[in-house]
Parts: C-alpha cells; sequence; structure tokens
C-alpha cells in the first residue's frame, strides 16, 4: 500500500490535471444540527427460529459476532424471531428424540417448528458475553389463552436468564389478517387487548416475579411489517402504526393506545417496525413505496417514552435476490440504511438471516440452491457491519453515547451520501464533531471478484463498466484544529458488482471461521487552514475519517436532540439506484 499521505496528493494533483469531480461539503452548524443518538451496538441481527441451529452449530457467527465487539464494546444484538416464531410449538419431547424439528408441507414450505424446553439452552452461551437477545414468541397460537406462548416465556428465560433482554409477541402482526390468524375485526384495538392479556400472564407468573425487578425482560411492542401507507396486501383494517399505537385516548374517539396504561408502558422496552426496501413475494408489494414516512412513527415512540428500532430488515423481501443482495452496491446501502436510520431516530436495525438466505451477511453451511452448490461464506454486506462497528466505536464509558445527523446540500444526493458524528449528545457544550462519513454510491462495474461460492454463480456480473474507475476528491469544511490529524478508513471492493475482494482498510474475514485476516492499513488526512479536510475516494467506495484525540479549536458545534421533527422521511439520501437489475433501492 502506498502511504496514505502520498496517496492522497498523489490522488489530488491528478485531480488537478485531469478535472476529475471535485466536491464542497459544508457541516451544518449551530442550531441546525439535528441529531439522534448513535448506540455502539445500532447493527444487530435477526434470526430465523428454524435457522438458528444452523447458525450456531459452527464457530463463524461467534467469531465473527465478537470481532464486532472488540471494535465497539458491545456485541451486536441478537432477536431471535421471523415467520416462523408463529409457527413455533413448545412440547415437552418430540417423537424424533431430539430438541428440535422442522415440519414441512408442500413445495417444502415450513408449517410447523417444534421444540422442547431444551431447545433454547442449546444456542444460550453461543453468543458473545454480553449479547442482549430478544426472543419472538408466537403470538398466532390462541389456543388455551396462549399457553403455548405462556410455557415458551418460561422455557427461554429459564435457558437464557439475564441475557434475556426482551420478547416479542409475534411477527408481522399486521399480516395476521391475510394469514388467516386473526379474524377481520384485527387491529390496533384488538391487539392492545391481547397484548395486555399475554403480558398480563407473563408478568403474573412465580417465574417472572422471581426475577430482580431490573433483569426483567421487557416487551418489545408493534413488530408491524407493512405500514398503512405501505401498498402490500392491504387487511380490512390496517391501523397498525406507532402512532395508532401509541395514542391516548383524548386523541382517539375510540379506544386509548398501548400507553394509556402506566403498566403496559413500564413494561414496553422499545418499538418495533420491519421493512424490506424491495419486496418480491408478490406482485402487489414490487415496486414498493419509494416514501416512508419514519419520522411521525420515530415521534410516536419517543412521545411513548421508548425506542423505535428496525427490528427485522434487508435489502430484498422473501430472502433476498442474488446479484443484488450479495454485491458490494448492497453493501455500501447497508451502511447508508444504517447510518441514515440513526439520524432519523431509528435507534437499533436488525438484519435478518437465514442459513439458505441469498440476502445473508454471512451462511454458515453449504447448501444447494436453485440448481447449484453453495459453500457456507461471507457477503460483502458483511463488511458494511465491520465499518459500521469502526464508525460507532469509540466512547468508553457506557453512559455516554455518540450521536449522529446526516449532512445536506451535496452530501445529500443519489451519488454521495455523508454523515456526522458528534461525542457528546446531552452535553451540548462539550459535544464536538467526532467522525465524517461518505458514501460514493455512484455505480461502477469491475471485473474483480465477481464470484463467491458462497452465492449463485448465475447471476456473477457480466456486464463491466469502461474505462478507469473514475474518483472524486471531496474537500470539507470541518470544525477540526488545522494541523491535527483524521484517521481514514475505506470500505474498499472492486466494483457495485462485486461479491468477493471487499475489505475494510485491507481487513478481511475467512469465509469458512470468521476469524479476521489480515493488518489494517493505516491512512491518515492533516487537517488544513480553517478546518479543510480533503480527500479522495473513488466511485462505489465509503470513507470515514475519525479526529484522533478530542479536542476541538475555535467554534464547537451544538447539536440539538431532533425529538419531535415531523418531516417526511425518502429524502433521496438513500436512493442507491441499482441500474443493474432495473430495481430501484429507495427508501
Ligand atoms: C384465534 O386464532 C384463530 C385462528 O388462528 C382466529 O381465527 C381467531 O380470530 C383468534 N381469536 C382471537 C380472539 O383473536
Ligand atoms: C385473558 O383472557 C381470558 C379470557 O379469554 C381471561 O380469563 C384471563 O383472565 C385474561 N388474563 C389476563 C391476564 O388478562
Ligand atoms: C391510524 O388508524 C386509522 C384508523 O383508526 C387509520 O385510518 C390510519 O391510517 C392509521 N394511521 C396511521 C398513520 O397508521
Ligand atoms: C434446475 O434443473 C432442472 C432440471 O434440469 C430444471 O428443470 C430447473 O428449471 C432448474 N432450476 C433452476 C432454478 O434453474
Ligand atoms: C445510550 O444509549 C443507550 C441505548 O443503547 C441508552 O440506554 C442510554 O441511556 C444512552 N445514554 C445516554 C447518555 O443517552
Ligand atoms: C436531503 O434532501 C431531501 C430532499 O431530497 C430533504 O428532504 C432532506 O431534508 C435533506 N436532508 C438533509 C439532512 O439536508
Ligand atoms: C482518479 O481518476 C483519474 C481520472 O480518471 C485517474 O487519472 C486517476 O488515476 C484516478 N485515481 C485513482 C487512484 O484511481
Ligand atoms: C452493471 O452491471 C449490471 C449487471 O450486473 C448491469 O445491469 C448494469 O447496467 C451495469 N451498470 C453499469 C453502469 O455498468
Amino acid at each position: 500500500m502506498p502511504k496514505p499521505r502520498s496517496l492522497i496528493i498523489a490522488l489530488a494533483a491528478a485531480s488537478l490535471v485531469t478535472g476529475q469531480e471535485t466536491t464542497s461539503v459544508k457541516l451544518p452548524s449551530g442550531d441546525n444540527v439535528k441529531t439522534r443518538p448513535l448506540v455502539r451496538d445500532v447493527f444487530g441481527y435477526s434470526i430465523e427460529p428454524i435457522w438458528v441451529n444452523a447458525y450456531t452449530e459452527t464457530p463463524k457467527a461467534s467469531n465473527l459476532l465478537a470481532s464486532i465487539a472488540s471494535i465497539t464494546g458491545k456485541p451486536p444484538p441478537i432477536r431471535v424471531g421471523g415467520n416462523t416464531a408463529d409457527q413455533t410449538y413448545q412440547h415437552a419431547t418430540l417423537p424424533n428424540g431430539r430438541d428440535w424439528d422442522v415440519v414441512r408441507g408442500e413445495l417444502s414450505t415450513v408449517q410447523q417448528f417444534n421444540v422442547t424446553p431444551a431447545w433454547y439452552g442449546a444456542w444460550a452461551d453461543y453468543f458473545p458475553p454480553g449479547t442482549d437477545l430478544i426472543y419472538s414468541l408466537n403470538f398466532r397460537a390462541n389456543e388455551s389463552d396462549w399457553a403455548n406462548a405462556v410455557a415458551q416465556a418460561e422455557a427461554v428465560h429459564a435457558a437464557l436468564g439475564s441475557k434475556l433482554k426482551m420478547f416479542e409477541l409475534g411477527n408481522e402482526i399486521d399480516h395476521f389478517i391475510n394469514k388467516h390468524w386473526r379474524g377481520a375485526d384485527w387491529g390496533v384495538e384488538r391487539y392492545i387487548d391481547q397484548f395486555r392479556n399475554l403480558t398480563g400472564q407473563i408478568v403474573a407468573s412465580d417465574w417472572y416475579q422471581e426475577i430482580p425487578e431490573s433483569q426483567r425482560p421487557k416487551f418489545q411492542a408493534g413488530v408491524f411489517a407493512d405500514p398503512p401507507w405501505v401498498p402490500d396486501q392491504h387487511d380490512e383494517i390496517d391501523d397498525f402504526s406507532i402512532e395508532n399505537l401509541t395514542t391516548l385516548a383524548t386523541d382517539r374517539s375510540r379506544v386509548g393506545g398501548l400507553v394509556e396504561r402506566e403498566q403496559d408502558k413500564a413494561l414496553i422496552g422499545s418499538y418495533a417496525m420491519h421493512l424490506y426496501p424491495q419486496s418480491t413475494c408478490d406482485t402487489a408489494r414490487c415496486p414498493l413505496a419509494k416514501r416512508i414516512p419514519v419520522r411521525p412513527q420515530v415521534a410516536a415512540a419517543d412521545r411513548a417514552g421508548a425506542p423505535l428500532v428496525m427490528g427485522e430488515t434487508n435489502s430484498v423481501s422473501c430472502s433476498g435476490r442474488s446479484g443484488i443482495s450479495d454485491t458490494f452496491g448492497a453493501a455500501l446501502w447497508t451502511v447508508d440504511y444504517v447510518l441514515l436510520g440513526a439520524a432519523l431516530g431509528l435507534e437499533k436495525t436488525y438484519f435478518h438471516l437465514g442459513a439458505q438466505s441469498e440476502y445473508s451477511a454471512f451462511t454458515p453451511v453449504g447448501y444447494e440452491l436453485k440448481n447449484e452448490t453453495l459453500e457456507g461464506g461471507i457477503r460483502p454486506n458483511w463488511y458494511s457491519h465491520y465499518f459500521v462497528a469502526k464508525v460507532v466505536a469509540g466512547p468508553t464509558d457506557t453512559n455516554v453515547n455518540y450521536s449522529i445527523a446526516a449532512l445536506g446540500g451535496e452530501a445529500n444526493s443519489s451519488s454521495l451520501s455523508g454523515y456526522a458524528v458528534y461525542s457528546g449528545v446531552a452535553e451540548k457544550a462539550k459535544s464536538h464533531l467526532k467522525k465524517l462519513v461518505f458514501l460514493d454510491m455512484g455505480v461502477w462495474n469491475g471485473t474483480e471478484g465477481l464470484g463467491n461460492p458462497s452465492t449463485l454463480a448465475v447471476t456473477d456480473g457480466t456486464m463491466f463498466s469502461e474505462g478507469a474507475r473514475p474518483n472524486r476528491t471531496l474537500n470539507i469544511a470541518t470544525s477540526w484544529c488545522a494541523g491535527s490529524n483524521a484517521i481514514v478508513t475505506r470500505l474498499l471492493g472492486p466494483g457495485t458488482n462485486a461479491k468477493s475482494r471487499v475489505t475494510v482498510s485491507g481487513v478481511s474475514f475467512d469465509p469458512e471461521s470468521g476469524d479476521m485476516l489480515g493488518e489494517e492499513t493505516t491512512e491518515s488526512v492533516k487537517v488544513g487552514k480553517d478546518g479543510a479536510v480533503t480527500i479522495t475516494m473513488r466511485q462505489a467506495e465509503a470513507v470515514l475519517l475519525e479526529m484522533e484525540d478530542a479536542t476541538t479549536c475555535g467554534e464547537t458545534l451544538p447539536p440539538t436532540s431532533d425529538a419531535a421533527s415531523t418531516n417526511i422521511y425518502g429524502n433521496g439520501v438513500l436512493a442507491l439506484v441499482f441500474s443493474m437489475m432495473g430495481l430501484l433501492l429507495l427508501m
């Protein structure tokens, strides 16, 4: 690797000669900065219950997750949930003599996932120490007042103990009418009744009452797939939204929300929504809504006193789409999606994992798919996680969070996206610019790293961009002191179409073991007069700039919290245009 500073000088010189694109970026200042907390475990995973065994039978996932924890100080949060959560039935023993069994019907679709109480214990200690776990109970099975879910809650808590932070009641409950799991009257009002009944039973249980109060698992409420404005398989009522769930009776004529009763409010640790920006399950949802108003949902959760999370998501629904979900383009999209979500107030984002899904960031073992034999492996979007870990890492005091703001202007376009990370959020006077992230979202199809033995070869790129890969020079006006150094970390890939040879500043991961490989290359850039920073990045690349020490000179930037904004989400920052496949991933 060339020495960083000389590289930058060389690029700057080249850009002068060739007239390469130069972009000037201004940072917001003073009261214009709208930030939200950037928590260290902003990036998590949601594991489909039937795939938990596959993921926990090899050390790969544990090694990968531990590598994140070693950077951020906090392992990624894990939610065990998904469609098969509402197909999970607990039995004392199973006919196969094991602690789990998948019952499949026509076309191998899962009909039931049967487990014994011992199943939870089989994976309870798999995840790195300090991992927060969420477990989704079967809410569909309402026989005997949810006796199945009540038994699950006790058994999963017995196995996981204080690692179990929250339960969910069901998965994507707004699809329950469509799946014939609820009647035509299913909506917020019925949900609240049933939420109160099931949580009431769990909370009243002896085992729950015996847990010290501070360690009692809470509940992640909501868990909606498609908010009313998304053109999905519309159900009769379709009133599930965080706003409707949390309104006070005084705001509505018919009923109060979940926060109406103090005992319910105290039980709710967070609210969750799900989103797959590209949906291929059915034609009705393709193309999906392009403008998703997240801010009103965030504002509603803020008013209700609990954070909102993106509880299950990925690029393309119904297990993903090879050629999009498993490319470096999707990796850049993933970084943008998590950071924009955080800037808008989605505290955490959980990416869905299935051991045989085309969108999974990593897969544990090989399998047959669409007439190809795939190996277990690591896809480019794993590197998004490692890059985001570098973005959130820093605060050693666990009571302090960084905060994040999306940049506007030139760094808010379909080809360039930018974020500013500040240290401190509550103590405004001490807040200052700590890091900057830029993503070049232009499409550049390279000729290297086209295949990955864990993905379908039939979707490997066959169209290539011509000429030299373009690059752009960013001139950023920062509040950093002249003469100080900013450390540079890059998310690098051979092209938007690449499925392998992705690194974070030279670091890669062994696709078999999940062990980290290689040394991180060091690169830094010196801050010029008045905080000017100049850096060059190639098309389809992400770069993180981080101030080495926490001191600023001159003016400090006092971010303000943006708790109650009602702006519309859908600003085009996420408009990563996948011209390949002719699909738009818009949010
Ligand atoms: C209980 O579940 C059944 C089918 O799963 C459904 O038809 C019924 O509406 C549910 N009852 C209530 C009160 O939600
Ligand atoms: C749940 O509903 C049943 C009737 O369907 C009732 O008997 C029971 O008391 C309720 N439990 C709670 C905790 O609300
Ligand atoms: C809230 O519920 C009403 C029905 O009561 C529905 O018409 C509306 O679409 C819902 N609004 C949101 C934002 O979910
Ligand atoms: C797999 O191979 C069979 C038999 O050659 C063929 O009928 C089928 O269309 C192939 N499936 C895919 C997804 O290519
Ligand atoms: C930091 O974020 C965590 C959530 O991950 C929260 O519990 C904690 O209160 C936050 N700390 C501050 C100082 O805001
Ligand atoms: C980014 O641009 C969109 C319009 O395309 C706008 O709504 C949004 O507020 C902008 N974001 C910032 C941080 O300026
Ligand atoms: C940047 O782009 C220019 C023009 O295509 C080219 O001459 C130069 O080599 C590029 N630099 C890098 C590092 O790719
Ligand atoms: C990149 O490759 C995809 C196919 O993988 C193709 O659809 C797209 O047109 C190409 N785009 C460019 C800019 O080369």
